[in-house]
């Protein structure tokens, strides 16, 4: 199969859907790859290393869109994507389509074979969502305590204290990949941690593998109204499968919290757990309310595309080898987790939480292939 690989144009996105490692195995596995020039930059990937690989270039995504039969890309295709998309090409990418719906209609109309990564279940976990929520919910951390210094309106405490000092206390709300993982880094940096969450077998786990200076709560109004005053940094990770994020913090519950308290609500792109969390962009990240600094950036990971496109190819290479060798019809009928990304097959949706969204028909993808 001839792979393509274009180069992210939605607004500060610097990863890419391959790296030069990847076209390695695909071309093992019998593949060509094509590539846009200069889709890897942004990572730090120069056109030479994908070429050393065995990719081609070409020099731009409209030459890489007609030749390929299966597009790779990280972020939902823009719309000059979707008008380049062919009847029959294989797109496997993050879709979220259930938030667009003039992008689903758009690629219904191409014909194309849509699948997303981030609908692809395994075991009922999410495989190719999770290395990006390890990288946000470290992230959390180095954001939080950079807007915690006092030029950037912040209480002025450093996270980890100094002998002699009182360590900054950081308040993780949903102790799942996020915040276990801002945990991890906050009590690394010698911070004083508490995470609150609402499954006890999660806490019992997190309980026994983080160090001494994690502490859990269990997560209930009046838990978190207490952990809110004594808080330097909240770190908002909580995620209800399938729904909004619940407002856990309120407008209200600002002024009991430190002025120049840091919230970095992690869970902004399923609208936030903080009543008052609205989304930004790394161009503009924070603004103040109530004398607390909120940090909502929606697309984290961007800010650090170097690890983020290696944690991305590292979990979706293995799904598009297997796009590749057994062909879009195959992968569906042989893979559940492949059927499970599968949103649009011909132009039709198979994807039932999108149809419900826009009350659109849905098939089975199986029905679709066979
Ligand atoms: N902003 C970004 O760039 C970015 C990047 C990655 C992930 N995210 C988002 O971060 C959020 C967390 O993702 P995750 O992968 O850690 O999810 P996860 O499912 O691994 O963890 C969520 C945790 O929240 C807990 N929880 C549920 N209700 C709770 C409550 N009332 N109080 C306390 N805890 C509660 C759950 O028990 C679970 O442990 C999601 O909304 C995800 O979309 C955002």
């Amino acid at each position: 199969m001839k792979i393509g690989v274009v180069k992210e144009i939605k607004v500060h996105e610097y990863r890419v859907a391959l790296t030069p490692a990847g076209v390695q195995e695909l071309k093992r596995d019998g593949h060509d790859v094509i590539f846009e020039a200069g889709a890897g930059i942004g990572s730090g990937l120069d056109d030479s290393a994908y070429l050393a690989a065995g990719a081609e270039s070409r020099t731009d995504a409209a030459a890489v869109f007609a030749e390929a039969e299966m597009i790779v890309k990280v972020k939902e295709p823009q719309p000059v994507e979707v008008a380049m998309m062919r009847e029959g090409q294989i797109m496997f990418t993050y879709l979220h389509l259930a938030a667009d719906e003039k992008l689903t209609k758009g690629l219904m109309a191409s014909g194309g074979h849509c699948f997303s990564y981030e609908t692809l279940e395994v075991n009922g976990g999410l495989p190719l969502l999770e290395p990006m929520s390890e990288v946000a919910g470290r992230l959390a951390i180095q954001a939080g305590a950079k807007f915690l210094e006092k030029p950037t309106g912040g209480t002025g405490v450093l996270l980890g204290g100094v002998p002699g000092v009182r360590p900054a206390r950081v308040v993780v709300i949903g102790g799942g990949t996020v915040g276990i993982n801002a945990a991890r880094m906050a009590a690394g940096l010698g911070a004083d941690v508490v995470i609150l969450d609402v499954n006890l077998e999660r806490m019992r786990y997190l309980d026994e593998i983080l160090p001494p200076n994690c502490t859990t709560v269990f997560s209930t109004g009046l838990a978190l109204r207490e952990e809110l005053k004594e808080a330097d940094l909240l770190v908002g990770a909580v995620l209800v499968p399938g729904a909004a994020a619940p407002k856990l913090v309120r407008e209200d519950d600002l002024v009991s919290m430190k002025a120049g308290s840091v919230i970095v609500d992690v869970a902004i792109d399923q609208g936030g757990c903080v009543e008052t969390a609205r989304a930004t962009t790394h161009d503009e990240p924070i603004y103040i309310i109530d004398d607390v600094v909120h940090y909502c950036v929606a697309n984290m990971p961007g800010a650090v595309p170097r690890t983020s496109t290696y944690a991305l190819t590292n979990a979706t290479l293995s799904w598009m080898r297997l796009l590749a060798n057994k062909g879009h019809k195959q992968a569906v009928l042989e893979s559940g987790p492949m059927a499970k990304a599968a949103n649009v097959i011909g132009g039709k949706l198979c994807y039932g939480a999108v149809a419900e969204a826009f009350g659109m028909d849905c098939s089975a993808p199986q029905d679709l292939v066979s």
